[in-house]
């Protein structure tokens, strides 16, 4: 009998050991140049034993599908949106027209389709998308809403670097979250679990060969200090937009939130042996994202200045074709010169302790740019197309925040006098500005000086303002955000009321509507299709008429058609009918 229980107390301790890991999971992937988005609120088993998680995911149950896109595509995204609220979908670090870019601005009502497209300009490298509503970012991504963009091009796909997905390219998109006791996401900026791939407790088999790892920092505020538990070295070879001139060799790299980076780590000969990707963040200071060790309150969390393991990898059999060497360049990258910086921008961030909020904000300080809380009709820059800027970030805060630009990819220039480091030096969307020197939340110390220079080329549009903000979405949520837009100095800006007379056809219609502008240098900015009650059904920014506007998934009944006229920017609407 007691044999028997021992046996049995055995057998639960072995397949306790055995389900300490969880196989991590792989996004799908969807490639090509037109690509189906679907937003919606679902379940998720997440938590191994009891309820399902609330989630929202793309395509899926959580997360979305990774996206592949080639260089000097047209690529068309078709967005719907079946969630009970608003969202929006950003294209985070893709050079694209504001209109399409899928910030606060670009709001999809529920039942909404969006319907972006634009040129890929971006280099090689990993990017993501995820919602930008104002105000509700932190929740929605919370939720699960987001997926990977990778671009690829003629330069990367020509070196010999790991790229077959999930074999030996790997995506790990990196967040944390809190369960309540039902196993629901709390909404809060740091989690007790860490979440790879939303897997909890991930682990994942390598062959013994080179392998690439892609990865993103999805979190709500976390950063991860990357490092490997047996100490090895690994090789970056790509900044937030684009490979770097050559591999730099490291063994900890300090992903900031919204940052990507791709590593190689050769596992060759190490067939049958294992190790883990870990956050070192007992190593991070207090004012670093992750580096405070609050055990309770709003910021309060387990994995706080702790070490803990983000991915147990397990190394298997080698592929039949393996890449077993690093290569020792990779590209050759003309940064942006400062002597051709038409103007230095200067910007602040500061602390809000003893400033009065509205609306009150989570911590006991909200952290501000340029000393006001975003405002969503002000906007702080005009920038000249085709300008090259510095921006010049002065931080008074004591915490440390990743600053993210849409729009463009930037070149650090300096961080507190210092030039960036060989891994910062590439192309970058996102740069973490750290605290300052000395002093405290009251005052005091030297603030933090960052530099770094874009060039804001191709797209100017006096209407869609570009969004710049913390990337951290709680302090984003909170208002640490402000927006410019490009405006095209030479463009000829006509304010007269001009008539803007077009033709639609067939009325009634049940497939495609055409629409004719009587004057030919006229053109759609903006088409939003409404039903008879007012709600939104299709947006399109910029569309391409020629082949109509697909309306056969739409029930019969009177619609309204609204044009924004793209040089007048007037809106006219006309009503039309589906039978
Ligand atoms: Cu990743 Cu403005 O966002
Ligand atoms: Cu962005
Ligand atoms: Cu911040």
């Amino acid at each position: 009998m007691i044999r028997k229980i021992l046996l049995i107390a055995l057998f639960f301790a072995a397949t306790l050991c055995k389900a300490q890991y969880n196989t991590m999971w792989l996004p799908d992937t969807l490639s090509g140049t037109n690509f189906n988005l679907t937003i919606k609120d679902t379940f998720a088993q997440i938590v191994k034993t009891g309820n399902q998680t609330i989630t929202s995911g793309i395509n899926g149950k959580f997360w979305g599908p990774t996206l592949f896109v080639n260089k000097g595509d047209v690529v068309h995204m078709n967005v719907t949106n079946k969630l009970n609220d608003s969202t929006t979908i950003h294209w985070h670090g893709m050079h694209l027209p504001a209109v399409m870019d899928g910030g606060p601005h670009q709001i999809i009502p529920p039942n909404t389709i969006w319907q972006p497209y634009w040129t890929v300009k971006n280099n090689a490298a990993t990017y993501w998308y995820h919602p930008h509503l104002h105000v509700m970012t932190e929740e929605q991504i919370t939720k699960g809403i987001g997926g990977l963009l990778i671009v690829r091009d003629n330069v990367e796909s020509a070196l010999p670097l790991p790229r077959t997905y999930g074999v030996d390219d790997i995506p790990l998109v990196l967040t944390d979250r809190d369960f309540t006791t039902s196993n629901q996401f709390s909404v809060v900026p740091y989690g007790d679990s860490m979440l790879t791939n939303m897997t909890l407790r991930a682990q994942y088999t390598l062959p013994a060969q080179v392998v690439r790892f892609r990865i993103l920092n999805a979190a709500i505020e976390r950063s991860y200090n990357l490092g490997f538990s047996d100490g090895r070295s690994f090789s970056i070879i790509t900044s937030d937009g684009g490979l770097l001139n050559a591999p730099v060799v490291l063994n900890k790299y300090l992903l900031h939130a919204g940052e990507r980076v791709e590593i190689l780590v050769n596992c060759t000969g190490q067939n049958g042996t294992n190790v883990d990707l870990k956050a070192y963040n007992s190593l991070l200071g207090g004012f670093i994202a992750g580096g405070e060790n609050f055990t309770t309150g709003p910021f309060g969390n387990f994995l706080g200045h702790k070490d803990f393991n983000i991915l147990h990898l397990n190394i298997g059999v080698p592929t039949s074709n393996p890449i077993t060497t690093l290569p020792a360049t990779l590209t050759t990258n003309t940064l942006l010169n400062a002597a051709n910086a038409s103007i230095t921008r200067k910007l602040t961030i500061s602390d809000s302790t003893g400033v009065v909020l509205t609306p009150p904000v989570l911590g006991p300080n909200a952290f501000i740019l340029n000393h006001k809380l975003f405002d969503i009709n002000y906007i702080d820059y005009k920038v000249s197309l085709n300008n090259t800027e510095i921006w010049e970030i002065t931080s008074s805060s004591v915490f440390g925040h990743p600053f993210h630009i849409h729009d463009v990819e930037f070149n650090i220039i300096s961080v507190n006098g210092a030039a960036p480091t060989a891994e910062q030096a590439g192309w970058k969307d996102v740069v973490f500005i750290p605290g300052k020197t000395g002093g405290g939340p009251g005052g005091g110390g030297t603030p933090t000086v960052v530099k770094f220079i874009a060039k804001f080329d191709d797209y100017a549009d006096e209407l869609h303002p570009f969004m710049f903000h913390c990337h951290i979405s709680l302090h984003e949520d909170e208002g640490m955000m402000g927006q410019f837009v490009v405006t095209n100095p030479t463009a000829v800006n006509e304010n007269v009321a001009i008539a803007i007379p077009f033709t639609l056809y067939p009325n009634p219609a049940n497939d495609k509507l055409f629409i004719q502008f009587n004057n030919q240098d006229q053109s759609a900015y903006y088409i939003t299709i409404t039903d008879a009650l007012g709600r939104t059904k299709l947006m399109l920014p910029k569309p391409e008429l020629q082949n109509g506007i697909d309306i056969s998934k739409f029930s019969k009944g009177i619609y309204y058609i609204s044009i924004i006229e793209d040089t007048t920017k007037q809106m006219v609407t006309k009503s039309f009918i589906i039978n």
